[in-house]
């Protein structure tokens, strides 16, 4: 389904390294197997797509999250509230598989807007104002519970909507995805009687894609779930074998590879602007589990043809810090048919009789090329169509891939102790009870 291609590392990689890399790889694979590692209280989603379908309580959740969304779908607009890993794998799935302009589109399912995810008082003004007539739901996502972004953007919302529709009345349209038993959002919800989903606690945020924080919102844009996590629990299968047919595997010994030789970013890149989102969520999930100890790849993001005409001039020819992997899609959703022009004013008419997709094509095709000779290592990940198996795959190999690669670097893929220095400053700032000193300390900073 996914296929890992080493051709274009030839000259910055041999096959003598990738092949020297396996004990690397396996003893880090064993680590996540015996569960001994750092971080081994987060392993859940290393069994989640067969949980999924053999646990009697995720099966159940399952049913909740199918019955929920048949309730959602009858809304005109579904709000996700939620930042970082409650928040970019549902956006990412949804961009990917439906489309980046989905809420423009001819739908029997709800616009899904996505709030929550940044501070900006104008954004969150805008969504209100668009969705201010129309009949709405939302679904709350947030593992802790607390988190600022969210939790504001919900205080807000939720009382707009108790204005609309009553306490009662709120109650068929607020969804909370959460801890199963702490926090304030499980105690309100608990309390107000919303319907409540559960976030695994053996399940971190940005390897949560494949729980109800994502797949309440997929289902409610009308992706089949199902299809979703059976292409995860084939990556499942393919991603235990042996190191010589284990293209994740190999993946994370490229990378590692790539970044003792000195590289240290990873530009994800795509031909495709459904993918965008697709590569917001990567950078979250490596950025956050292996950029600690002052080591770790700088994951980064292009799509082509497009930046091209942009960060291209960087890549081709600026500081040689950087390798690219390339989400090589190998058939669009659809195409369009070159006719011929009989003016033929635009010179185009050499390309009279192709499909569109063959132009893209030739576009990565040249760019490899060029990158390649221009110093910069591609590594390129095949896959033959963008479909609900296939990208339940792809969320599980890198998921995998990452996990593994974090193991080889030293560090403990499953925190994020990094995080809570703006926050701690923020709160103190803001006058958070309990960080009156903080306060007074970073207010002689600022000056
Ligand atoms: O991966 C992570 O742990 C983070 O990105 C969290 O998902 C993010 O901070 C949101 O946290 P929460 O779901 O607790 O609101």
């Amino acid at each position: 389904m996914i296929k890992l291609n080493t051709n274009y590392l030839k000259g910055f990689v041999a096959d003598h390294e990738i092949a020297y890399a396996e004990d690397g790889v396996n003893a880090a694979a064993a680590l996540l197997d015996s569960k001994n590692g750092p971080g081994n209280d987060f392993l859940g989603w290393t069994t989640l797509p067969f949980d999924l379908t053999t646990n009697p309580e995720y099966v159940k959740e399952i049913e909740l999250i199918k019955d929920s969304a048949k309730i959602i779908k009858k809304s005109s607009a579904l709000l996700v509230i939620g930042i970082g890993g409650s928040y970019l794998g549902a956006r990412a799935v949804i961009d990917l598989l439906k489309s980046p302009l989905y809420n423009n589109l001819k739908k029997d399912t709800p616009d899904i807007y996505y709030i929550g995810n940044s501070i900006n008082p104008a954004y969150l003004n805008e969504v209100l104002s668009i969705i201010e007539d129309r009949d709405i739901c939302i679904n709350v996502i947030s593992k802790s519970g607390t988190t600022t972004e969210p939790a504001l953007a919900f205080r807000i919302i939720r009382e707009k909507m108790i204005a609309k529709y009553g306490k009662d009345g709120v109650r068929d349209r607020i969804f909370c995805t959460t801890d199963k038993a702490r926090g304030t959002l499980k105690k309100l919800a608990d309390e107000e009687g919303y319907r409540t989903f559960v976030v695994p606690d053996d399940v971190g945020g940005r390897f949560s894609v494949l729980t109800a924080v994502g797949l309440l919102p997929m289902a409610c844009a009308g992706i089949d779930i199902d299809a979703v996590i059976a292409g995860a629990q084939k990556a499942v299968e393919d991603t235990v074998l042996p190191y010589a047919s284990n293209d994740c595997y190999k993946y994370a010994a490229v990378r590692n590879i790539l970044y003792r030789k000195g590289k240290s970013v990873e530009l994800m890149v795509s031909y495709d602007p459904a993918y965008a989102m697709m590569s917001e969520w990567f950078k979250q999930l490596f950025g956050e589990s292996e950029g600690k100890d002052g080591k770790g790849l700088f994951p980064a993001s292009v799509t082509f043809s497009t930046d091209l005409h942009s960060l291209g001039q960087f890549v081709q020819d600026g500081s040689n810090i950087m390798f690219e992997t390339v989400i090589d899609i190998k058939t669009p959703k659809t195409d369009i048919f070159l006719e011929n022009d009989k003016d033929n004013i635009d010179g185009l008419n050499f390309l009279t009789g192709q499909n569109m997709s063959m132009v893209n094509r030739k576009a990565f095709e040249g760019t490899v090329l060029a990158h390649t000779e221009g110093g910069v290592p591609n590594i390129i990940i095949e896959m033959d169509k963008i479909d609900e198996e296939n990208v339940g795959y792809l969320i599980y190999f890198f998921e995998k891939a990452c996990a593994v690669s974090g193991y080889m670097l030293g560090v403990n893929p499953f925190d994020q102790p990094g995080v809570e220095g703006y926050k701690n400053n923020m709160y103190a700032l803001l006058g958070k009870p309990g960080y009156e000193e903080k306060r007074a300390e970073l207010e002689k900073k600022l000056g």
